[in-house]
């Protein structure tokens, strides 16, 4: 592609780096860092006095053109990684889900054409469905010749998504001698199952009844059980959107053993709490997600979990439904679950705005370092999900992925100027402090301020090598 850009004075941010310096970027990569790097005809300069230049943040969770036999997220690929780069997010990782009976193949064939409109670039992890002898052998193919280094097993949502646990040993068994790492929904389902059953018995029909329905406990349980499996399994495990002190308590135990398991939260895990559900309501279907947001000392201890280094990764789960019906059709709404908590679709969107408030809350609220955002951000999970150093970090021969940031320019998150097509934001109202001013991908400036330079179609297929 493209001319040569050089990003004048700012300060260079990484896990491990800060200091000014001047960025030439040449055929999408960094080519140089330094001082007073000179500029040469037909280059573009932009000048970053001023700004934190990042690494264009990476996002390990996402759910985009995803469906289910009732529901579909509201955003595609194009809305929702246009919306991603708005909030510094460059490299998104996406879970494709293989429709009932279609083999992983197959999923992922169908996956690769929905992905075809992304703006920023993407990846895939697989999720897996069944541990059959069919199936164990699409996940080698997958690692070894699709660039799917990473598969998800649910131990929720029992006849639809849950793996019990002979499967989801089997399947751990498998990734691990694949060097891929598994990733795990921990959440009993059969019992959450019962409770929500007894539950709609009484008539408790409102959005409130599915966090009741889910206790921490029940979280905790499975994370204890995913890791004693994997253990014996001898896999790698990252445990997604973690939202308990029981289930932390899980992690930190197993890596005070030296296990390889890692932990991702959210930021609405870190910012929210469960008086989102109060009241009879349908308001609090906007916060229908599983795991629910939960009680504030769960958050205070994932912000402590956050300091000591025991979680790894804030992602967002990035799973967008609208909460109105119009313009975009029931089927992408809340309001699906009208009659009954157990219907309304599960999942929020946050593609766009996990950068700012995380920037906000874990730097300027809880003392975390600049350093440890970018690490939480992007680094560690373009690390553990066998992206880097091509992304994740700022360095020369990396992909020119970068977010100019003014972390002193306050602002109001407000959904109505959102990106994504969901007609809502789990943060509306919140101030925060620091804004996304540019964005480039590859060494292309696809966002200015409030102006998309971006293109359909300009995000590529990230084949991923191993874990690490
Ligand atoms: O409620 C959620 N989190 N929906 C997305 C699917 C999942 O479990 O990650
Ligand atoms: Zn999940
Ligand atoms: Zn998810």
């Amino acid at each position: 592609m493209s001319h040569a850009t050089l990003v004048r004075n700012g300060r260079i941010v990484t896990a491990g780096d800060d200091f000014v310096a001047d960025l030439l970027i040449e055929g999408g990569r960094i080519e140089a860092i330094g001082r007073a790097l000179p500029s040469g005809p037909g280059m573009s300069v932009h000048d970053a006095t001023g700004l934190l230049v990042l690494p264009g943040a990476v996002d390990v969770h996402t759910h985009l053109d995803s469906a289910t036999p009732t529901a579909s997220t509201v955003d595609d690929f194009a809305a929702g990684t246009r919306a991603a780069a708005f909030g510094g997010t460059t490299t998104v990782v996406d879970y494709c889900t293989p429709p009932p009976g279609a083999s992983l193949m197959a999923g992922l064939e169908d996956w690769h054409r929905r992905r075809a409109n992304a703006c920023v670039d993407v990846g895939a992890h697989m999720i897996v469905l069944d541990a059959g002898a069919a199936t164990l052998a699409e996940m080698k193919t997958l690692v070894e010749r699709e660039g799917i280094s990473s598969f998800k097993f649910f131990m929720a949502y029992p006849g639809a998504l849950m793996l019990e646990d002979g499967a989801l040993f089997t399947a751990l068994r498998a990734a691990g001698a694949l060097g891929a790492l598994s990733c795990v929904h921990a959440e009993n389902g059969p019992v959450i199952q019962s409770l929500v059953q007894a539950a709609l018995a009484q008539g408790q029909t409102a959005p409130r009844h599915h966090a009741l329905t889910r206790p921490a406990l029940l979280e905790g349980e499975a994370a204890q059980r995913a890791i004693d499996l994997a253990e014996l399994a001898q896999a790698p495990l990252y445990v997604v959107h973690l939202s308990t002190a029981q289930a932390l308590q899980a992690v930190q135990r197993a890596r005070q053993r030296g296990l390889p398991v890692h932990a991702e939260t959210c930021p609405q895990y870190l910012l929210l709490d469960d008086s989102v559900y109060a009241g009879e309501g349908f308001e609090g279907a906007k916060y229908v997600m599983s795991p629910p947001i939960r009680h504030a000392s769960h958050g205070v201890a994932l912000w402590r979990g956050l300091q000591a280094g025991d979680i790894q990764t804030v992602a967002t789960d990035h799973c967008a439904f609208t909460y109105g019906e119009q313009p975009h059709g029931l089927r992408h709404s809340k309001r699906l679950g009208l009659a009954a908590f157990n219907r309304i679709p599960n999942g929020a969107p946050g593609l766009e705005t996990r950068l700012e408030l995380m920037h906000d809350a874990a730097v300027l609220q809880h003392g975390l370092s600049l350093h440890r955002l970018v690490d939480l951000l992007a680094t560690a999970p373009a690390r553990l999900f066998g992206l880097f150093p091509r992304k994740g970090t700022v360095a020369v021969g990396s992909d020119a992925d970068l977010v100019l940031f003014d972390p002193h320019e306050r602002w109001t998150v407000r959904a109505a100027a959102h990106h994504s097509l969901s007609d809502y934001s789990l943060f509306e109202g919140r101030p925060v402090t620091g804004r996304v001013k540019k964005v480039f991908l590859r060494g292309q400036c696809i966002v200015d301020g409030p102006h998309w330079l971006g293109r359909e179609g300009m995000g590529q297929y990230l084949s991923r090598a191993a874990s690490g």
